[in-house]
């Protein structure tokens, strides 16, 4: 005779039923960590933060700081003469070193409301532009500096201060080298001897060099310690000439 099958059921759920406690008790223990993008190879001297489970999960950090109403009123308010004074200091010093010329076709990287921009603007670079994930008329367009919405070779002079909040600081750097002429420069504001923000997605602790080794298309014109507002080091680089990959 075979059992009929409500009697398999109670074979099969009895077991089912009393190792339910195990099961609940399996679910609340903590045995994965929180799944993290995966890195094919980190950069050398450079952490990724945990946490980004997607691309989308990053953006949106980024975009959380970003759209804060009340930090942009005070990037706008509070925060704008003494940031647009410190910046133009900072270009002024590079306009004396030949390094970025009233001609020059400029390109701040992360600029959330422009500050930078504005600052290059009244040291005399009217050919500015600043690119951040939200836009900010007339100084700032739109664009993820993984992915500049830019043509190959475009700008003779990029800075950027935002080098701390890139993902993946390895498309940050060719990026810039994409799309910087031959013979341009570029300027960082970086953090090497400290943590950045807390929405910063990287941290630095091989110093400059962990930096510098990502510009491979690039020599250092030299590097030197600043008060940027966070950030300790300057380091302005020059895209070499010709093909560089
Ligand atoms: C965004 O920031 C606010 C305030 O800083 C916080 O309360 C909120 O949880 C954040 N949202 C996300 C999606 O991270
Ligand atoms: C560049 O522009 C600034 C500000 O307008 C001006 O003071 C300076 O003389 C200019 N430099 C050159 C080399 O023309």
């Amino acid at each position: 005779m075979n059992p009929k099958p409500p009697t398999i059921l109670k074979y099969l759920l009895i077991p089912l039923f009393l190792s339910l406690p195990l099961f609940l008790f399996l679910l609340q223990t903590p045995s994965t960590p929180t799944p993290t993008l995966r890195h094919r190879r980190p950069p050398a001297g450079i952490r990724i933060r945990p946490g980004y489970t997607s691309y989308a999960t990053y953006i949106n950090r980024q975009l959380n700081k970003t759209q804060n109403p009340k930090l942009r009123r005070i990037w706008r308010t509070r925060d704008w003469d003494r940031k647009v004074r410190v910046f133009s200091q900072f270009f002024q010093l590079l306009q004396s070193k030949n390094l970025l010329h009233n001609s020059s076709r400029a390109l701040c990287v992360g600029a959330r409301v422009g500050q930078e921009v504005e600052a290059l603007r009244r040291v005399g670079v009217p050919d500015s532009i600043g690119l951040d994930l939200v836009p900010s008329p007339p100084l700032v367009v739109e664009g993820d500096f993984h992915a500049q919405p830019f043509g190959d070779e475009t700008f003779d002079f990029e800075f950027s201060n935002v080098f701390d909040h890139a993902l993946y600081p390895e498309k940050f750097a060719r990026e810039i080298e994409r799309t910087l002429r031959p013979g341009g420069v570029c300027t960082l504001h970086v953090a090497v001897s400290r943590r950045a923000d807390k929405y910063s997605a990287n941290d630095v602790f091989g110093g400059v060099e962990a930096v510098v080794g990502l510009f491979k298309g690039s020599g250092v014109v030299y590097t030197r310690k600043v008060d940027g507002f966070g950030l300790d080091t300057e380091i302005v680089f020059r895209k070499k000439e010709g093909r560089i990959r």
